[in-house]
């Protein structure tokens, strides 16, 4: 076990305690419950995070739209292009289909409308709001069922349902985006913890800021773990839903919409429109630097350094299904690789810093810069190894032109939004990509975060 990630240790011991008892059904209260002045609903200025975290969520967080984005437009095209499959049958609409409501609606009742509200993250609170008041909340809640989602690995296992995909509702309501709907126009799912935890407007103390002032112990953050653990419960829900996936084309009881294989939105989406959306729109030519059919880069990039202990059983699956990509994979085999990978979280060698450090210069000698996953899976891995520094403190004048170079790298993968939220950037979308920009912005960020790690916090700045 990793020393430097004391929520491992608490992450065993509450599984050790959850194993023996059948899990409760838990009562929602909806966000009415938290959402008193003195409690969490108060003003952003002056007040601490966790005072104001219903403020933000009502006022900035898009959880709180998403019943809403289920009314406008586009959420009827998505509907529409459903009914086409189905034969152009009669549908419910977007706001009660089951297709659409476990991921953008999923509180019962009357609650439905406050869209993805605090307990769809928190836990039920029916049996902990009592208790999450009292001295000691923290032990209190987490003991009641409150999901501790300063845990990277139960924060990842929250967000991966709704953000990866998800197992059938026991009503029947599905939690899958597929290339179908993708198509139609709906967002690609595209998902990175430690980005979408920044994306989301944050109604937590910033930890890593805390440990870089000095406020919180630097051993109680780990940014690099975090980032591997991140990566870890992406692929394990990817491989899950691969599984549930190829069981219902082998007529097994999966029950997703996708009854197709190869289910697209499993591949990787450059694969097959690099040409059509990147560079020939601009006409340049392609540099193809692999051929073939391959799964989804942003998931499988650079799991060996995540997961170094899993590394040799994934690569064997991977590049099998890749050889024999028209055929339903195993899912017995995925969901047994997913089983191990989830188990190196607690016992492998999980976001050492060390090896993930030593990887840097493979990591941007093998990225292909005109793949947007894999040169995400790359930034991701640079930013936790600036935080890594910060939280170790060093200097915000020693790490400032590290961070200015991953923020220009990130420009260039961030997008305009398709659809609805017209305003909204993305950090998901595979279009307008410029591979060669890319390629020297990559190279410049990662030589300026390599050099920062190598000569450690205490060493004098070096002119550039
Ligand atoms: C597996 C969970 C899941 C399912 C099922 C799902 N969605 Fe989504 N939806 C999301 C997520 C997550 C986003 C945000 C994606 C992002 O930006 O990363 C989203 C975004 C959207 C948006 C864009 C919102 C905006 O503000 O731009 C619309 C519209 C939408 N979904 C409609 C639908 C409809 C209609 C259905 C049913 C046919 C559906 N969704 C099914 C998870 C899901
Ligand atoms: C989309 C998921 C999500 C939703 C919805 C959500 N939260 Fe959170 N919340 C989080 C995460 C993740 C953290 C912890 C992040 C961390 O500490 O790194 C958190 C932390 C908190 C904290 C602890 C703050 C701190 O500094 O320790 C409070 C309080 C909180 N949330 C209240 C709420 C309330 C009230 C609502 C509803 C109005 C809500 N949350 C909705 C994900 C969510
Ligand atoms: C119950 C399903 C659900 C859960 C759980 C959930 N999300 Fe979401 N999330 C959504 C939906 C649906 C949207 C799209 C909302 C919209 O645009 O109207 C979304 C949107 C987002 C966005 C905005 C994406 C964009 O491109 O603008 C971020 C960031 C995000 N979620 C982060 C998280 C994180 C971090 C967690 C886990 C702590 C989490 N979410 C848990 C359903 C969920
Ligand atoms: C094996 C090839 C293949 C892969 C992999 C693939 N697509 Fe597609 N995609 C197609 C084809 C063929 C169409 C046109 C037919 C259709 O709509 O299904 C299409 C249509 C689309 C469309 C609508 C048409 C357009 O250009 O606006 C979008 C958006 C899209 N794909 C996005 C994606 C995303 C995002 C991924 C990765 C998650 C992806 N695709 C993976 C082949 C692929």
């Amino acid at each position: 076990m990793h020393p430097r990630r004391p929520w491992a240790i608490v992450v065993v011991l509450v599984a050790g305690v959850a194993s023996g008892a059948e899990p409760q059904p838990r009562a929602p209260l909806g966000v009415s419950s938290c959402a008193s002045a003195g409690c969490h609903a108060a003003a952003e200025a002056g007040h601490a995070p966790w005072q104001s975290s219903f403020t933000v969520w009502a006022t900035r967080d898009p959880h709180s739209q998403a019943h809403r984005a289920l009314e406008g437009p586009l959420a009827e095209r998505i509907v529409a292009a459903i009914a086409n499959r189905a034969g152009g049958g009669p549908q419910p609409s977007a706001t009660g289909h089951p297709a659409c409501v476990a991921c953008h609606a999923p509180s019962p009742g009357a609650a439905l409308r406050e869209g993805v509200g605090c307990e769809s993250c928190h836990g039920a609170a029916g049996d902990w709001v009592v208790a999450h008041t009292l001295p000691g909340w923290k032990t209190r809640g987490n003991a009641a069922g409150m999901v501790d989602l300063a845990d990277p690995e139960a924060c990842a296992r929250t967000c991966t349902p709704c953000h990866v995909g998800g197992p059938l509702r026991a009503d029947g309501a599905t939690m899958e985006v597929s290339h179908d709907l993708i198509a139609a126009g709906h967002p690609r799912l595209a998902f990175e913890l430690r980005s979408f935890k920044a994306g989301a407007p944050p109604h937590w103390r910033d930890r890593v800021a805390l440990a870089a002032a000095g406020t919180v112990p630097a051993a109680d953050v780990d940014p690099v773990g975090e980032w591997a653990t991140g990566r870890i419960v992406a692929l394990e829900a990817y491989l899950g839903q691969v599984a549930r996936q190829s069981a219902t084309v082998s007529g097994a009881s999966g029950g997703l919409l996708a009854d197709t294989w190869p289910e697209l939105s499993a591949f990787d989406c450059y694969g097959c429109h690099r040409q059509a959306v990147a560079a020939a729109d601009r006409g340049q030519p392609v540099a193809t630097s692999r051929g073939g059919v391959r799964l989804e880069p942003l998931v499988w990039s650079l799991i060996d350094v995540a997961a170094p202990d899993a590394g040799a059983e994934l690569t064997a699956l991977r590049s099998d299904i890749e050889r024999g990509w028209w055929l339903p994979p195993d899912a017995d085999r995925l969901r047994g690789a997913a089983a191990r990978l989830a188990a190196t979280v607690r016992t492998g060698r999980t976001g050492d810093a060390a090896l993930v450090r030593q990887a840097v210069e493979r990591a941007v000698a093998t990225t292909d810069p005109a793949n947007w996953d894999e040169t995400v899976a790359v930034v991701t891995m640079l930013e936790a190894l600036l935080d890594d520094q910060r939280v170790k403190g060093m200097p915000g004048e020693r790490t400032a032109a590290a961070a200015a170079a991953i923020a220009d790298l990130r420009r260039l993968l961030t997008f305009e939004a398709q659809g609805s939220g017209a305003t909204r950037v993305r950090f998901n979308n595979p279009r307008a990509h410029d591979p060669a920009a890319v390629r020297g912005a990559l190279a410049a960020a990662a030589a300026l975060v390599e050099r920062l790690s190598t000569r450690g916090p205490d060493a004098p700045a070096r002119p550039r």
